[in-house]
């Protein structure tokens, strides 16, 4: 017999379904809670509600387990690149050569943007955030394929968008930046591939021969794949949300963007690189900052510290600091800004504040460092790491999709004036 949970409610007992997951997560599902008793669950910021049942990703934040469909994040940040490991997240399986071939060549017929759309970047002032231009050019493509306005419509067209997504994404990023230098697009090389004609697209002029360190795109090809997915965090629900009502997928993905703008999300990585510059500018006295993240009185965190999730280590942290000491030396920068990350990190590690809050290094601690190394300018890391995340989106939202999944719509606890009449405005 299966599981149950049995909730005492005005001296009534319901018993619920408990839900075991494959890797024995358990779940009360209080789906028929409401209807039965007429209570709903409080729960704000979803910190113990599963919104969803996901095949996608595994991830245990205790132990530091992150599996991408099974297969460890160790692995797959080794020995993949990031198209097979985007393939893998959308389709459930790792391809076959063959299936890489097709899926590859696809996303290479679909590199350009529609030359209309070039204009719009002039329209942008030369300070704009590229975050924000990136949100405001994936929702425009929706204007340019009407036809993905019906996001159900077919498999068929379901896949020429998600591969039309993937295809432009490096092109509207590298060319908001682009537009931010005032230097000329680069058009998409397709006998690149997917990470090399990104850096093309963002580092190479019209005027000179393009070569890059193959360091260089081998660490972009890890960074990618460790921001690939992360189940439920806060632009995936936002995606699965907004693509709950049926919405496009590019305006789904754009709001996804905006959501991993935000500095708690994967905005962090920006905040890490300016915190450390702050902290170098102020003479490098690490203990002052740490003491400042632990007054409650000082709006100040240590960015890039602490996870929602993650309660032990972030195990992308773990592989992306490696592949940090390997890029710099392997590059020869010597980046005062990482021994002061590193500093940071062991009096942060030994301090009893973020002992007992379990607060370590995230994976945008050194993805930062990394960044700066291969060059791209602090205002497009998030940019970097929507470029990574899109494939997760994607697999997210067609999960949902497939799983014909409702509406999400969640309710609340109203606390707010009750019932009053209208005063003219003379009288108030
Ligand atoms: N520095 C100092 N104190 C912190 C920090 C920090 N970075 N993070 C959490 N705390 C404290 C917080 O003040 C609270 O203390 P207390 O219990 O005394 O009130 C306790 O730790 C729990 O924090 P919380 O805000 O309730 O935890 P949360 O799960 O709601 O927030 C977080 C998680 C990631 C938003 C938060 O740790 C944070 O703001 N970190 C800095 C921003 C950051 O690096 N974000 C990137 C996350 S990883 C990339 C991604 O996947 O988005």
């Amino acid at each position: 017999m299966s599981e149950t949970a049995k909730i005492e409610l005005d001296g009534k007992v319901y018993e619920l379904p408990v839900v075991v997951g494959t890797e024995n997560e358990k779940a009360i599902d209080i789906s028929k809670l409401r209807d039965l008793s007429g209570y709903v669950t409080l729960d704000t910021g979803y910190k113990n509600t599963g919104a969803t049942k996901s095949a996608i990703t595994f991830l245990d934040g205790e132990e530091g387990i992150l599996h991408y469909r099974g297969y460890p994040i160790e692995q797959l940040a080794e020995k993949a690149t990031f198209l097979e490991v985007a393939y893998l997240l959308i389709y459930g399986d790792l391809p076959k050569q063959s299936e890489l071939d097709a899926f590859e060549n696809s996303i290479k017929k679909h590199t350009l943007v529609h030359e209309d759309m070039k204009r719009f970047f002039e329209a942008y002032p030369a300070k704009a955030h590229p975050m924000g231009v990136l949100s405001s050019m994936i929702s425009s493509l929706s204007t340019f394929y009407p036809e993905s306005l019906d996001p159900n419509r077919s498999a068929e067209k379901k896949n020429l968008t998600v591969h039309r997504l993937i295809a432009k994404l490096p092109t509207l990023a590298a060319w908001s930046y682009k537009n931010s230098t005032s230097h000329p697009f680069m058009y998409p090389r397709n006998d690149y591939d997917y990470v090399k004609n990104f850096l093309y697209m963002m580092f190479a002029m019209p005027t000179e021969e393009y070569s890059v360190d193959p360091v260089i795109v081998s660490a972009l090809n890890t960074l990618l794949i460790l921001h690939a997915d992360h189940e439920q965090n806060c632009s995936t629900s936002t995606v699965r949300i907004v693509g709950s009502s049926n919405a496009n997928l590019y305006s789904t993905v754009s709001a996804g963007i905006s959501a991993l703008w935000g500095p708690l999300h994967g905005g962090a990585n920006q905040e890490v690189i300016e915190m450390l510059e702050q902290i170098a500018a102020d003479g490098g006295d690490v203990d002052k900052w740490v003491a400042k993240a632990k007054d409650k009185e000082d709006p100040f965190r240590l960015m890039g510290f602490g996870h929602r999730v993650y309660k032990n280590f972030d195990p992308r942290a773990t592989i992306i600091k490696k592949a940090c000491d390997d890029v710099l030396s392997k590059l020869g920068v010597n980046d005062p800004l990482l021994d002061i990350a590193k500093k940071l990190e062991k009096v942060a590690l030994e301090d009893e504040y973020f002992k007992a809050r379990n607060l370590y290094p995230n994976v945008d601690f050194y993805s930062g460092i990394i960044y700066k190394a291969i060059g791209i300018p602090t205002d497009m890391f998030t940019v970097m790491f929507a470029l990574g995340r899109l494939p997760g989106w994607i697999a997210q939202w067609k999960e949902m999709t497939e799983n014909k999944e409702p509406i999400g719509r969640p309710r609340q606890i109203y606390v707010g004036a009750t019932n009053r009449n209208y005063v003219p405005i003379s009288e108030r």
